[in-house]
């Protein structure tokens, strides 16, 4: 027994269709309160890619035999206890999350939503398995690589030797991140890594990077999953996609010098799949990344992969800097526990960018209708 949750998400519902797909004789229980359609709604955007309605998607997943879709939300105690009790899972893929730095960090209001949705909804989850003995279940967790913020040495994968006044330890990195959302993660780091030495719960923490592409071979088409381009739930991969199909200009943060860490869809869902596939074995971090690009350089990798995918030309265009980041950054991250798990094979950023272009380019209307989603309501003037 398999629980993914979030799987009526970006990443979730690839998730659940590949496991299904891979594990057979196994069940499998998508769990979601469909949270990310109203944030959405509520920034007034929409995803590019239609996804079928919760129950048309309950409907197609149960139509599989081995998969059940399960409606709650986890920051309640009683639903997440009757869901550990009930379905007692070898292993969770947990992914559900308010997931937006943006959104987070829209207001106070926002801020706390996301900690207490977050945090409140991974406690709940380790405190069920402690509660009803089932700490032998592989919990496998999405957590980020912006927990790591932007130091000047190379990022290590999870844990790093420290020498001070002439003691040494391992020790875990620390968390340096940059928004609500993203310390939101740090605080379940915290709480998985605390759960794992009190009580040894075996914990897959996965530091999953910017993650890229529109379709796996399973979730597309009829299946599709969603896909964002607007200010608060795009990605910045993902924006400027959408951007150059309509010839809005590519708008990079300021100097666009700052490395960000990018992953393609299809390996980061491979790499859940195949962790769920596997026991847990105490604490182990996975940098789910293929590595830094600048920001700079992803919008020129863009601008030639329209030029030769679809013939667009697109213009670049530096923007002053929304976020609170060092605009010039030489990101270094190590990955060597994620290139094991992946048996040294990590997909290429502009094989993802090429699949967007295939998957979006029936949908340049939806883009050109919400292209004022590109900023952010206080630019446009609405609260
Ligand atoms: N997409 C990325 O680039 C990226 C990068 C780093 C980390 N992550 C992490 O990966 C995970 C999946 O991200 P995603 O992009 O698929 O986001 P998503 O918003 O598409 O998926 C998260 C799902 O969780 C559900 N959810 C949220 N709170 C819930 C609750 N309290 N109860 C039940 N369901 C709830 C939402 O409705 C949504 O369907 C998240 O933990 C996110 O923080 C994603």
């Amino acid at each position: 027994m398999i629980i993914v949750t979030g799987a009526d998400g970006y990443i979730g519902w690839p998730v659940l269709l590949r496991l299904a797909d891979r594990l057979p004789d196994e069940r499998i229980i998508g769990v979601d309160n469909f949270a990310r359609r109203r944030w959405v709604e509520e920034i007034g955007s929409v995803s590019a890619v239609p996804i079928m309605t919760p129950s048309k998607r309950r409907e197609k997943v149960e139509e599989l035999g081995n998969v059940s879709f399960v409606e709650g939300d986890l920051t309640s105690k009683e639903f997440v206890e009757m869901l550990i009790k009930v379905y007692q899972p070898d292993a969770i893929v947990h992914l559900a999350a308010q997931p937006s730095a943006p959104y987070s960090q829209i207001s106070w209001e926002k801020a706390v939503y996301t900690q207490y949705n977050n945090n409140v909804s991974t406690l709940n989850l380790l405190w069920a398995l402690k509660e009803n003995d089932m700490l032998n279940t592989h919990f496998i967790a999405a957590t980020t690589t912006g927990v790591y913020g932007a130091p000047e040495y190379p990022i290590p994968e999870g844990f790093y030797e420290i020498e001070y006044k002439g003691g040494r330890d391992v020790v875990p990195h620390p968390h340096m991140a940059g928004s609500f959302y993203h310390m939101s993660k740090c605080n379940d780091i915290n709480n998985m890594y605390l759960a794992y030495k009190q009580w040894g719960l075996n914990v897959s923490d996965v530091r999953v990077a910017i993650v890229t592409g529109a379709t796996t071979e399973e979730a597309k088409d009829e299946l599709a999953t969603r896909f964002d381009f607007d200010f608060y739930f795009g990605v910045v991969t993902h924006r400027f996609c959408a951007q150059t199909l309509i010839g809005y200009p590519l708008t990079v943060y300021g100097k666009g010098l700052q490395g960000k860490p990018f992953i393609t869809l299809e390996d980061c869902v491979e790499s859940f799949v195949r962790l769920a596939e596997k026991d847990g074995s105490g604490y182990q971090v996975y940098n789910q990344t293929l590595g830094a690009v600048k920001i700079v350089d992803l919008a020129r990798m863009i601008q030639e992969a329209a030029m030769e995918e679809i013939g667009l030309e697109v213009e670049i265009k530096h923007v002053p800097n929304p976020r609170v980041e060092k605009e010039e950054h030489e990101m270094v991250i190590e990955n060597s526990n994620f290139k094991k798990l992946m048996n040294g094979k990590i997909k290429d950023l502009k094989e993802a960018i090429r699949d967007i272009f295939a998957t979006l380019e029936s949908r340049k209307s939806v883009i050109e209708a919400y292209k004022d989603r590109f900023l952010p309501k206080a630019l446009l003037g609405e609260r």
